[in-house]
């Protein structure tokens, strides 16, 4: 039997990498949680080195995917202590207790690790963070790399996929202000026509993880960094304009096109893939697909954005 632990499996990624692994024959999967603990997920708190050694001494996975984090940059950028510890500290401890029990550990990290000046990036392009966030995701490659031989991390930009609250993920968090530019007495809702994105479903980013933990357990794992990235280029009003073809609102949409976060973002931090895709490594559903695929499944009844 093959087992993966998943640290995070409560949040966007960590979801939908529990349901892709729980299709696979012989292996076991072991998820953990912190705030939303469910049925199947062990409670752990990474940031208790104690408990992360003790719970993988337990359950001694073969394999470690790290998809907790705080992602949110102005959580990071207000709180930098918390993003230490949970971007770096935790990544050091759980890739160091796995290389004990000789597991390959997974860290999932950003494409807010460049600048966005100069795209595409590649695995090895020089990292050159704009914000807090993206500071810390890099010192945990770092951390990672320094605590482990055995360990892998994936890039990955903007994410969406299903959900439990239109806020989980940067594209669904514009549902709300789409839907009331749409409402009788609604305004015009600005959207950022700047900063060029990726989006990338997690669904797929779930389905490359799975094929990266299968080479892993062929005795062929991948040790570095890679990138995996969807391939439509969008700003947050076109992806908006999506939003609202697929959900039929008459939205008032208007391109903003200077940036107007507090937190410094990059302008377009576009992944190249290549390296997990000369592996044969990846799929990408189309946009406009998949963003049906995750309205139906949580359906805007014109509840107030949660
Ligand atoms: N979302 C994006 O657009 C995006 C883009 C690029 C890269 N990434 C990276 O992808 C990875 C997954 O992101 P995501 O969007 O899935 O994040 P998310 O939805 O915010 O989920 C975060 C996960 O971390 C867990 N967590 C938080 N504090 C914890 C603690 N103290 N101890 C243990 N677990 C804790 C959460 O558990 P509870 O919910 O149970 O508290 C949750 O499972 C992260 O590494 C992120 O940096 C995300």
């Amino acid at each position: 039997m093959f087992k993966v632990a998943v640290i995070g499996a409560s949040g966007l990624l960590g979801r939908a990498l529990v349901d892709e692994l729980a299709q696979q024959a012989g292996w076991r999967v072991v998820a953990t949680a912190f705030s939303r603990p469910g049925r199947n997920t062990v409670a752990l708190d990474i940031r208790d080195a104690r408990a992360v050694e003790q719970f993988v001494e337990r359950e001694v996975p073969d394999a470690l995917v790290i998809a907790a984090a705080e992602r949110r940059p102005d959580v990071c950028e207000h709180n930098p202590a918390l993003a230490r510890a949970l971007n770096v500290d935790a990544v050091r401890t759980l890739a160091a207790a796995a290389k004990r029990r000789g597991a390959w550990t997974l860290s999932i990290s950003t494409d807010y690790v460049f600048d966005g000046a100069h795209p595409p990036y590649r695995h090895d392009s020089a990292p050159a963070p704009l914000n807090a966030y993206g500071h810390s995701k890099l010192e945990g490659e770092r951390a990672l790399a320094e605590s482990t031989d055995l360990g892998c991390v994936l890039r990955l930009p903007l994410l969406y996929g299903p959900i439990v609250a239109w806020a989980e993920s940067a594209v669904t968090s514009l549902v709300p202000a789409i839907a009331a530019s749409a409402s009788r007495e609604g305004n015009a809702a600005a959207m950022d026509a700047w900063a060029i994105r990726y989006p990338t479903f997690t669904p797929d980013v779930a389905f490359a993880i799975r094929q990266m933990l299968e080479r892993h357990a062929r005795g062929d794992a991948i040790r570095g960094i890679v990138q995996w990235s969807g391939d439509e280029p969008m700003n947050k009003y076109e992806i908006a304009v999506r939003l609202a073809e697929a959900l039929q609102l008459d939205a008032q949409l208007t391109p903003q096109h200077t940036p107007t976060d507090a937190t410094p973002r990059p302008h377009n931090c576009h992944l190249a893939s290549d390296r997990l895709a000369a592996l044969g490594i990846g799929r990408r559903t189309p946009f406009d697909v998949a963003i049906r695929q995750v309205l139906a499944a949580f359906p805007w009844r014109g509840e107030a954005a949660a």
